[in-house]
């Protein structure tokens, strides 16, 4: 199977985890392999490795991500250069519109591109990755379900053998 493909989130009350699951789903659509795990399921930040895309969920907290989220972000200093061409994206939850759920996105993608990580935006829908006001709506699953299938897309076109020569 071409490609393997990570959805980490944190989620207190259920919000990120549903978005996580469509994200899984549109990525399964596919053909590629996917796992979604919780931040602290990761006992070891090297099992990161074994990912060709990692895709971050997080809850907005205070306009960026969760601090468990950010605690594996720190923890993956420890494969510093090891991440790079892998895909990245990300998404999250907030109660508000406007309330920083578009910050708490950019703030995980810097991260993944000081790795070296390959993420790609999108002329449709959430640009810089997917937003939920709460729960999922219909429009939000159908956004997630675009950006698994997107890094599944992304990931298969980047898996040439010589990438990690
Ligand atoms: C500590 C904390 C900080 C929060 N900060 C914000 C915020 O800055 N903006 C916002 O719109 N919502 C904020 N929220 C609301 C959550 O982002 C929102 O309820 C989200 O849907 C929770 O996701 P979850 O169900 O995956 O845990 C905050 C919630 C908590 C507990």
């Amino acid at each position: 199977m071409a490609g393997k493909i990570l959805i980490l989130y944190y989620s207190s009350t259920g919000n990120t985890e549903k978005m996580a699951k469509l994200v899984e789903s549109g990525a399964k659509e596919s053909g590629v392999s996917v796992a979604a795990r919780r931040v602290n399921d990761i006992k070891k930040v090297d099992e990161l490795l074994e990912y060709d895309g990692i895709i971050v969920g997080s809850p907005t907290y205070y306009g960026t991500m969760a601090y468990q989220v950010k605690q594996l972000l720190d923890r993956s200093v420890a494969l510093h250069g090891k991440l790079e061409g892998k895909v990245g994206a990300a998404f999250s939850s907030s109660a508000n519109i406007g309330g920083g759920n578009e910050t708490t996105i950019t703030d995980i993608l810097n991260a993944l591109l000081i790795h070296g990580m390959v993420v790609q935006g999108d002329p449709q829908g959430g640009h810089y990755g997917v937003v939920s006001i709460g729960a999922p709506d219909g429009r939000v699953e159908e956004q997630c379900r675009r950006l698994g299938r997107r890094v599944a897309s992304l990931v298969k076109r980047l898996s040439w053998p010589a990438r990690n020569q």
